[in-house]
């Protein structure tokens, strides 16, 4: 009997010293390696920089108030990873990313790890699969003179890390591989390889596979119930959203036409039925073309049974 409460209180013990030290030591840091890299700044680049930042970085930099993108809390990330704040990226040296080089937002967006080694959780997506060209614009785009990246002195918040989001940046993410072959665009006359680049870009497969714990972000098909819906979204008041089906399933969007479709992304209309609701936002930016690409990919993959239970709330 003895013996066993000496074995208990020393694995409590040894618990207790490694959660103390988990919380002690915040989320993990690591070595920074810099490419030379120059933003090529080219107004081809800033323009569909400015498109992509819209469509893929403002949802969660944009404090909606003043339309800027000084940061602003992320209502619809899980309570239980703590208090999380987006942060200012206008030119602002001192609050925004004005002193960072383009090598270091090169790092951080494709890796996920600040020019200080600190890492950022999956909250801020990560650019893993892009084509060199694109996240070349993006970065030329924050580094250009356009009115919503100018320099703006906000402060903005530190976020509040839970103790899960600091033991599961211990154990279980890890910052994502920055590539070491080039990553060409994707052919623009194919349409089905143009909407299957979108697709995975835009972050369409992130949120309308089966569930963040299991997507694969280097290899997005591989992610589990690829397309077919089902997780768990927070809209803006922490209430559960489920995403869509978008397979050629009769569950999903078997019997879509391609206009329903391109209404539905680029508006959040679909006639006679409920309009789209947060974090689905109307993808406006978005071309026609490039709304009927993601959809003739969308009807290319494996179809999933999968009735999604579309909760709606008062
Ligand atoms: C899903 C939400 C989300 C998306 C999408 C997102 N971010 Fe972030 N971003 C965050 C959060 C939250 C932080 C703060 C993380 C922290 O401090 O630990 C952050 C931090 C940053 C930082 C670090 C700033 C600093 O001063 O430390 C940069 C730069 C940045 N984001 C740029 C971008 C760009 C460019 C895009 C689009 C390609 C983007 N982010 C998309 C949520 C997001
Ligand atoms: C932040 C998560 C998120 C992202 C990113 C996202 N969606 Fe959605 N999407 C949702 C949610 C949640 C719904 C369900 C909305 C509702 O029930 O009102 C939805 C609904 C839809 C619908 C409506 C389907 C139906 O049956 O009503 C379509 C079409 C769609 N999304 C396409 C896309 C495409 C294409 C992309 C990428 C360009 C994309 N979504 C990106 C979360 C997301």
């Amino acid at each position: 009997m003895k013996k066993l409460f000496l074995a208990l209180s020393i694995v409590l013990l040894l618990l207790a010293g490694f959660a103390g030290y988990i919380n002690y030591q915040g989320i993990p840091s690591y070595e920074v390696k810099l490419t030379d890299y120059h933003a090529s700044m080219t107004p081809e680049a800033i323009e569909r920089g400015k498109k992509l930042t819209l469509m893929l970085c403002a949802g969660c930099h944009m404090d909606r108030p003043t339309g800027k993108l000084i940061g602003t809390q992320m209502l619809d990330a899980p309570p239980e990873f703590g208090k999380i704040y987006s942060r200012n990226i206008t030119q602002d040296k001192e609050h925004g990313i004005g002193d960072w080089t383009d090598a270091e937002l090169l790092y951080l967006l494709r890796t996920g790890v600040k020019r200080d080694g600190q890492y950022i959780p999956p909250y801020m997506a990560k650019l893993t699969v892009m084509a060199d060209q694109d996240v070349d614009a993006i970065i030329s785009f924050l580094r250009s003179d356009d009115l919503l990246v100018a320099a703006d002195p906000s402060p903005g918040h530190d976020s509040e890390v839970a103790f899960l989001t600091k033991l599961l940046s211990h154990l279980a993410w890890k910052p994502m591989p920055m590539p070491t072959q080039e990553i060409p665009m994707p052919d623009s006359t194919n349409e089905v390889q143009l909407g299957k680049y979108l697709a995975q870009n835009l972050e369409c497969f992130s949120c309308h596979s089966a569930d963040f714990k299991t997507n694969n972000y280097l290899n997005p098909e591989k992610s589990d119930g690829y397309f077919g819906g089902g997780n768990a979204t927070l809209n803006q008041k922490g209430q559960v959203i489920r995403t869509a089906n978008l397979t050629p399933h009769e569950t999903g969007l078997g019997d879509w036409t391609q206009e329903k479709f391109v209404k539905a992304l680029r508006f959040g209309l679909k006639p006679g039925e409920h309009a789209l609701r947060p974090p689905m936002y109307p993808y406006t930016h978005l071309t026609d073309g490039e709304a009927a690409a993601i959809f003739k990919y969308l009807q290319t993959i494996d179809p999933i049974d999968n009735k999604v239970d579309r909760v709606f709330y008062d």
